[in-house]
């Protein structure tokens, strides 16, 4: 099997006053490409920005390979990562954020030329139009500053939620959680304006956090524990006995400070 090919683009080397295809310039590698060698270390310390797709498998591996070398990046990632004992300090510490990618919708990616098309339908795969495309539950993740995570989210008062959302429908109250003082906000957009307190909010409240707006203070792991939080509070969600799915704890910015 051939080594990978490295492309270099420097100038206009055609000469023909457009940069285009043409003036690549190209030759095989060394080694065998992985990231953790000599050779494509050497390249990341040369790079400004790294972009990639990392395998999923890998992804703990090479986001600790792009920070230790202190690099900006546009990476894609699974959605769970966020709460990744390696990965969520990043989030929480506004040094790493999800990208303007939707967290409802998931990723379509064309498939390698092996792969069957003619398999049947599955979770893993979607037709659109009659081509099938893998399917991938990923988001970009990325610490190049974006527009949209400085738009805050439009919020009700809690008042306002369990009189108006249909969300929040049949209920007289949020709920707290059995083992923390935290009220579980089951969506996102039933976050309440003027709640002081800590709100346990599903992940997908990270497509929609800005930074101005919130202060992310912990997440439903151990490691997640909130700093002033005592080590003895069981951090594993559940509601009346009911185990709730991983939550991001989440506290208004103007309340946490
Ligand atoms: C999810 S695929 C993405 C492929 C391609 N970048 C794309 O977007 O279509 C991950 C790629 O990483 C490669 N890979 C796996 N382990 C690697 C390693 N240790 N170092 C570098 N690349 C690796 C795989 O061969 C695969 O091509």
């Amino acid at each position: 099997m051939q080594n990978g090919k490295i492309f270099t683009l420097t100038g206009d080397k055609t000469g023909d006053d457009k940069i285009n295809i043409e003036d690549l310039e190209w030759h095989y590698l060394a080694g065998d490409g992985d990231f953790r060698s000599d050779e494509i270390t050497q390249l990341r310390f040369e790079a400004d920005i790294i972009i990639t797709n990392p395998p999923f498998s890998l992804f703990r591996e090479f986001l600790a390979w792009i920070v230790a070398a202190d690099k900006q990046f546009v990476i894609i990632g699974s959605k769970n990562v966020i709460t990744y004992k390696e990965t969520f300090p990043l989030i929480k510490n506004n040094k790493m954020w999800v990208g303007t990618t939707s967290f409802n919708k998931d990723m379509l990616f064309v498939p390698a030329e092996e792969f069957d098309t003619t398999q049947k339908p599955s979770t893993a795969t979607r037709s659109v139009e009659g081509v099938v495309y893998l399917r991938s539950p990923a988001v970009w993740f990325s610490n190049l500053d974006h527009g949209r995570r400085h738009q805050p989210l439009e919020l009700m008062t809690m008042a306002d939620n369990l009189r108006f959302n249909k969300k929040m429908q049949g209920k007289t109250a949020y709920e707290t959680y059995d083992n923390y003082d935290a009220i579980e906000v089951p969506f996102t957009n039933a976050i309440p304006s003027d709640y002081d307190g800590v709100m346990g909010v599903p992940i997908s409240f990270l497509d929609k956090y800005s930074p101005e707006q919130f202060e992310i203070v912990g997440c439903s792991y151990d490691y997640g524990r909130p700093e002033n939080w005592n080590k003895d509070i069981d951090m594993s969600v559940s509601v009346n006995g009911v185990n709730v799915y991983k939550r991001i704890l989440v506290q208004h910015k103007k309340a946490a400070q």
